[in-house]
């Protein structure tokens, strides 16, 4: 940052009242979700590092979705009839009525300006005391940006756009990227002078540049950044392209912060994840939301996260958490479906076809296998057999859902029901196959099941030709024998 840029003051104010016809969409262009964010606040997110006095969003078309699509508290003008990028900074100046010092103009699809390439267009301008400056990246691409016209010193003349240039001018190289720097007074007595003169009939903010420059001020082209920061979206094929450079961004920054990728093109990670040292993250992952991951985990492959919390040493393979918390050396997986304030102490494991909701699992214990355990908490040490069930939705009891607690060193049998709410008391077993209903005291082993009969020779019995059966005299009751083997078990059941 220059010395004299720390004492001007910069507003900034974001184009986005533009209709984006080409994105063919209900939803405003700047409104579209990339990682999470949409459109406009990518350019807000690059922009905050500026320390601007005052930032301010010009909505129109579609006003509501966007302003609804802003961080909470942005100042926003309206732009009431789409006429022009000019006519959209127009709208922002009662708001910049008083304002002393320069005004730096984003367009709201320009999601990929890095910060660094907005700070220097500030500087350049200010280290040329400029009336305006506008950003120029140099592409060979022959893209259908506006073009640059600058004079041999470096004095930026007029930007002319694809659509009304000649074919001189369309040989620059110097390409309009859509982010420029005014001197407050310049913007003020500038704006109200534009024409709609030209190919799409609209009031142009780049004449600005051709007026100031006309009226003798210093007029800079700051020629700098990547060519891929000129993306635009003006189509959904540009939204995916700015997706991919923002994701490998991402993904860079957490490599370098000692993250290890495998197969990056493939994982998704939004902005406001944080994720520690020595995770190493497998292909096919979306890590989403405030997710947070801490040093020497192992996520994935193909593991969804979202608002989840992952602390040091945990694993979690081919699973989908949201807003859950799984704590230190705890494993998921695979196939593990952790629902909202689902919270896994120390060293827990959920293991493969489990689902989990709104339940605590105490430090070592386990689900491992083919459940679904809502709506409960779970002490230490305790396993939970395969297959478990708790039974959380008593509509009889009201609507909320209802608890199933488990103590500390339970040990529950292979497919059970937990009829809740109920208590299963520390140190107890459940067996096999059982419904469990009533509360379990510490130590007991419940069973809750029929009793198992065996009809001996029943098969012999059955082959036997009824005469035969008759006169043996202990045939089973005729009447069920006819219904074959599930008449015949009911009857004996009783005995
Ligand atoms: C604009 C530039 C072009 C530059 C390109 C870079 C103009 C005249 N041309 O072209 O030189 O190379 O960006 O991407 O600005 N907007 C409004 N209200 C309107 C019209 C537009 O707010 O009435 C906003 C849009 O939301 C957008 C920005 O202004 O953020 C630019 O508009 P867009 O239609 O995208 O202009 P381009 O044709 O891309
Ligand atoms: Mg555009």
């Amino acid at each position: 940052m220059s010395a004299s840029s720390e004492h001007r003051p910069l507003a900034v104010v974001v184009l986005a009242a533009g209709k984006g016809t080409r994105m063919k969409s209900a939803l405003p262009k700047v409104a579209h979700l990339v990682l999470g964010r949409p459109v406009v606040g990518w350019v807000l997110a690059h922009a905050a590092p500026l320390m601007a006095t005052s930032t301010i969003v010009v909505v129109g078309h579609g006003a509501e979705d966007v302003e609804a699509a802003l961080p909470a508290g942005t100042s926003t003008a309206v732009q009431e009839s789409q006429r022009g990028s000019g006519d959209a900074l127009a709208a922002a100046l009662p708001q910049l009525a008083d304002f002393t010092g320069d005004v730096l103009v984003i367009n709201g699809d320009g999601a990929l300006f890095s910060t660094a390439t907005m700070q220097a267009v500030v500087d350049e301008h200010r280290a040329h005391r400029a009336a305006a400056s506008a950003l120029a990246i140099r592409s060979d691409d022959d893209l259908p940006y506006g073009r640059i016209i600058s004079d041999m010193d470096g004095k930026l003349l007029r930007i002319v756009e694809a659509a009304d240039a000649s074919p001189e001018e369309l040989a620059v190289r110097d390409l309009n990227a859509g982010v420029y720097c005014f001197d407050a007074a310049t913007l003020r007595d500038a704006v109200p002078r534009l024409d709609a003169r030209n190919a799409q009939g609209e009031l142009y903010i780049t004449d600005l540049l051709a007026i100031a420059s006309g009226d003798g001020g210093t007029t800079r082209a700051v020629v700098t950044g990547d060519a891929e920061e000129l993306l635009g979206i003006n189509t959904r094929a540009d939204l995916a392209i700015v997706e991919e450079v923002l994701q490998r961004r991402i993904n860079t920054q957490h490599m370098l912060n000692g993250v290890t990728m495998s197969q990056p093109a493939t994982i998704t990670i939004e902005p406001d994840v944080r994720i520690g040292a020595d995770t190493v993250i497998l292909p096919g992952c979306a890590l989403r939301g405030a997710t947070t991951i801490g040093a020497g985990t192992t996520i994935g492959p193909r593991t969804t996260l979202v608002d989840t919390h992952v602390e040091d040493g945990a694993g979690i393979v081919e699973s989908t958490c949201l807003q859950a918390r799984v704590g230190r050396n705890a494993s998921v997986g695979p196939y593990a479906y952790l629902r909202p304030d689902t919270i896994l102490s120390e060293d827990a494991k959920v293991g493969t076809f489990v689902e989990l909701k709104k339940t605590q699992l105490g430090p070592r214990s386990k689900v491992p296998h083919l459940s679904y355990i809502g709506d409960a908490t779970v002490g230490s040490d305790s396993n939970i057999g395969a297959g478990n069930i708790t039974a959380n939705y008593r509509p009889e009891l009201g609507r909320g859902k209802q608890p199933t607690t488990i103590g500390s060193g339970v040990r529950t049998g292979s497919d059970n029901v937990f009829v809740a709410p109920v208590t299963i008391g520390d140190g107890s077993f459940t067996g096999a196959g059982s419904i469990i209903v009533q509360d379990v005291p510490a130590g007991s082993l419940a069973i809750a099941r029929a009793r198992q009969v065996n009809l001996q020779d029943y098969a012999q019995r059955l082959a036997q030709p009824d005469t035969t059966r008759e006169h043996s005299g202990d045939s089973p009751n005729r009447s069920h024998a006819a219904d074959g083997v599930i008449g015949t078990a009911a009857s004996d059941q009783h005995e």
